[in-house]
């Protein structure tokens, strides 16, 4: 039986390559390969945003997110899980995103499973790292995440914790490979953290971020960036690290972006950084659900945008989901968006928003009345 060293040396070599095949194809004319993702055929999208080009490939301009699998909210059972990937998979969608703070290890868990038959240089993955997970079988439930999860948490942004993370990770979900590695939840917002967060900021500053970057050197990861729900951390990475791409999420929807366009894009752009939209439908809100932003206390007058936004929709033959969706791929900047999906429906209804077209008088429309902010970029 081989030992963990072994392993990783495997994973090392499998990532190189991987990498390689991937810089190969963003240095290419950008043609999408077998496995078209979806968006990729709608003149309506950019096909290669030109950002993107330069540093992390923008192979797959649509990809599934990895909280459902984790039981967030509610339990996700097995079989749902299962027939979410394979619709996800099907519908050509080739770019799965994790991490094992989603449901204490159960969403790795449940892609790594998914993943074992498929072909390694089909897929992007990225996972994430900051905490590590100890077996704890009094946990049931943490946060957000439902279930018997049966492991507790505590944050590291080390360099040693982060290497152990995506040791810990490659373990469970039993893949030879990780292409992306985000460095999760370092922000102001997160409540564990709060105030300190700036302390556990430099920790990363001299522990994860040179760790990551010569683990992208040894290939054992292909590239890394910040996974976080403020703008703050995303720029200190941009400004005084090496990230490959960051995962910006909460901070750019229909809703709420005009942060985002004017702090984050302008530096993303500049630094060549290319950006992935985490929650763009703002946990659900956007597709017609009681969260926003993983909240049910809604924004106030959220509720009346959200109507209006759903007639306008409708008047032009689309909906606000669809519109949702394309609105955080249209930028330069964005490599991918990434929605979750609860079920097997939701991932197809998702992908078939991506190919949709939506009408160039719809975005005018929220333009001139004021529910998009004039400078934001639109699909077309
Ligand atoms: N800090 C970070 O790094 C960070 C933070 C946030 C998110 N992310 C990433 O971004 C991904 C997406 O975020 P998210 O999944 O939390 O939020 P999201 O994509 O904004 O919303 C997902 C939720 O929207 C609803 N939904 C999705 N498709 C639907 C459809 N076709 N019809 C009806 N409802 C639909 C579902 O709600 P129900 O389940 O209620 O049906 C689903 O759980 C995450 O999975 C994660 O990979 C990263």
């Amino acid at each position: 039986m081989s030992n963990r060293r072994e392993f990783l040396t495997r994973a090392a070599i499998t990532a190189a390559a991987t990498t390689v095949g991937s810089k190969a194809l963003a240095a290419g004319n950008g043609q999408h390969s077998a496995g078209q993702a979806p968006g990729s055929g709608n003149p309506a999208l950019p096909a290669d945003p030109p950002l993107a080009m330069k540093r992390f490939p923008p192979k797959w301009q649509y990809g599934v997110g990895g909280t459902q699998l984790g039981n967030m909210f509610e339990v996700t059972p097995d079989d749902q899980a299962e027939a979410m990937l394979v619709a996800a998979w099907q519908g050509g969608t080739r770019y799965f995103d994790t991490s094992p703070w989603y449901g204490l290890g159960l969403s790795e868990r449940r892609l790594g499973h998914f993943l074992d038959d498929k072909p390694l240089e089909e897929y992007v993955l990225s996972t994430k790292v900051g905490r590590l997970l100890m077996p704890d079988a009094s946990v049931d439930e943490v946060g957000i995440w439902k279930g018997n999860l049966n492991f507790n948490y505590r944050y590291d942004y080390t360099a040693a914790g982060v290497r152990r993370s995506v040791e810990d990770s490659l373990q469970r979900l039993g893949v030879p490979k990780i292409d992306l590695v985000y460095i999760h939840d370092l922000a102001p917002s997160n409540k564990d953290l709060g105030d300190d967060w700036k302390q556990y900021l430099d920790t990363a500053l001299k522990g994860a971020m040179p760790e990551l970057t010569r683990m992208r050197e040894e290939g054992i990861i292909g590239g890394w960036g910040m996974g976080v729900n403020d703008i703050e951390p995303s720029l200190a990475a941009i400004e005084q690290a090496d990230p490959d791409v960051i995962l910006q999420a909460t901070q750019y929807t229909l809703l709420n972006h005009q942060d985002a366009l004017n702090r984050l894009f302008p530096q993303s752009r500049q630094a060549g950084v290319p950006l992935v939209i985490g929650a763009p439908l703002g946990s659900g809100f956007l597709a017609g659900t009681n969260h926003w932003m993983y909240s049910t206390d809604i924004p106030q007058g959220y509720r009346q945008q959200r109507d209006r936004l759903s007639r306008i929709a409708r008047d032009h033959g689309t909906d606000l989901r669809t519109a949702a969706l394309q609105f955080t791929a249209a930028p330069d900047v964005v490599a991918a968006t990434i929605p979750g999906a609860r079920n097997a429906d939701q991932a197809r209804a998702n992908q078939q928003s991506m190919q949709a077209d939506i009408p160039a008088e719809f975005w005018q429309t929220l333009k001139s009345e004021g529910l998009i902010h004039e400078s934001a970029p639109t699909p077309g």
